[in-house]
C-alpha cells in the first residue's frame, strides 16, 4: 500500500495501541453528510494532522471525537474502550482537550485564570480552585507550567481584550495544555498568527510530542503541517481521500485536485 492510500478501516498502524480510534463514524446533518465515513487512528507520542478544504467537515469531526457534535453512526475509542454515546464531560474528564477555530475565551477572566479554568478541569488538581484563587493568587502547578511552556509569562493579568489576537490563540492553548491531556486537538491554532508565532506554536507541538503527547491538527498551512505532522489525513465532501507522510499527502494527485492547486504543489 502506498503511503497515500487510505488505511482499510480498524488496521493497525505499525502494532502501536492507539489513544484514540474513529470507526467509520458519520455526522449528517439532514442531507449535509459533514462527515461521511472516517476511520482514522491517533497514536501516542505523534502529531496527526488533517488538512482539507473549506467545509470538508474537519471542525465536525473535532466536534464529534469531543462528543459536542453528535455522531449519526460509527465507533470513538479513547485507550480501546468504546465512549460514542458517552456525554462530553466524561470524554473531558479522559483528558481530551481541544481548541476552538475561534477564539473562545472568557472576557473577564484574566490569562491566568483563564487558564487556570483547565487546570481546574483536572480532578487530581486542586491548589487552584476557585476558592483558592479569592484568597489569594496562589496558582496550580499546572497553569505555572502551561504559562512557561506557551511563552505567555507577562501576560498572566492581563484580560483578554488587551491581547493580540495571536496572543490571545496561545492562551486557549495554555488553557488546553493546563488540563493535562492525553490527546489536544487543535482546530487551526494559528488562524490569524505571522510566521513566527506559527513556527513557535509549531515549535511547541514537538515539545509536547516528545512528552509523548498524542495530537491532532487542523490547519490550512500546508508548510506548517509539514514542519509539523507525523501523519496527515486529507479529507473531502466528510470522506478520507489520503492519508501518510505529510508531503506524500499534499503532493498526491487527488490532493492536488481537491483542494490544493499550484500554491501548495509549490510548497511541496
Ligand atoms: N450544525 C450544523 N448544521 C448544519 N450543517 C453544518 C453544521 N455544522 C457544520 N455544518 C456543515 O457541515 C460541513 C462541514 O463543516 P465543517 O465546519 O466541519 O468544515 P471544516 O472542514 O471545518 O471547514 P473550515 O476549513 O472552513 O473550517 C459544511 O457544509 C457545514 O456547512
Ligand atoms: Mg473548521
Amino acid at each position: 500500500m502506498s503511503a497515500t492510500d487510505v488505511t482499510p478501516q480498524g488496521a493497525p498502524r505499525g502494532g502501536v495501541r492507539p489513544v484514540l480510534e474513529v470507526d467509520d463514524v458519520k455526522v449528517h446533518f439532514g442531507g449535509v453528510k459533514a462527515v461521511d465515513g472516517i476511520t482514522m487512528q491517533l497514536l501516542p507520542g505523534m502529531i496527526h494532522g488533517i488538512i482539507g478544504p473549506n467545509g470538508s467537515g474537519k471542525s465536525t469531526l473535532i466536534g464529534a471525537i469531543t462528543r459536542l457534535t453528535r455522531l449519526t453512526s460509527g465507533r470513538l475509542l479513547f485507550d480501546g474502550e468504546e465512549y460514542q454515546t458517552a456525554p462530553a464531560s466524561v470524554v473531558a474528564r479522559k483528558r481530551v482537550s481541544r481548541t476552538f477555530q475561534t477564539v473562545r475565551l472568557l472576557p473577564d477572566l484574566t490569562v491566568r485564570e483563564n487558564i487556570q479554568l483547565g487546570a481546574d478541569a483536572r480532578s487530581d488538581d486542586t491548589t487552584g480552585s476557585p476558592i483558592s484563587r479569592l484568597i489569594g493568587k496562589r496558582v496550580s502547578p499546572a497553569v505555572a507550567e502551561a504559562i512557561e511552556r506557551t511563552e505567555l509569562g507577562g501576560f498572566e493579568d492581563f484580560y483578554p481584550s488587551e491581547l493580540s489576537y495571536g496572543t490571545q490563540r496561545r492562551v486557549e492553548i495554555a488553557r488546553a495544555i493546563a488540563t493535562g491531556p492525553r490527546l489536544l486537538l487543535l482546530d487551526e491554532p494559528t488562524a490569524g498568527m505571522n510566521q513566527q508565532e506559527r513556527a513557535e506554536i509549531s515549535a511547541l507541538m514537538r515539545t509536547l510530542r516528545s512528552d509523548g503527547l498524542c495530537q491532532l491538527l487542523v490547519e490550512h498551512d500546508v508548510q506548517m503541517m509539514i514542519d509539523t505532522c507525523d501523519h496527515v489525513y486529507a479529507m473531502n465532501f466528510g470522506r478520507l481521500i489520503a492519508e501518510g507522510d505529510p508531503r506524500e499527502v499534499v503532493r498526491s494527485p487527488q490532493v492536488q485536485e481537491a483542494y490544493l492547486g499550484r500554491k501548495w504543489r509549490d510548497h511541496a
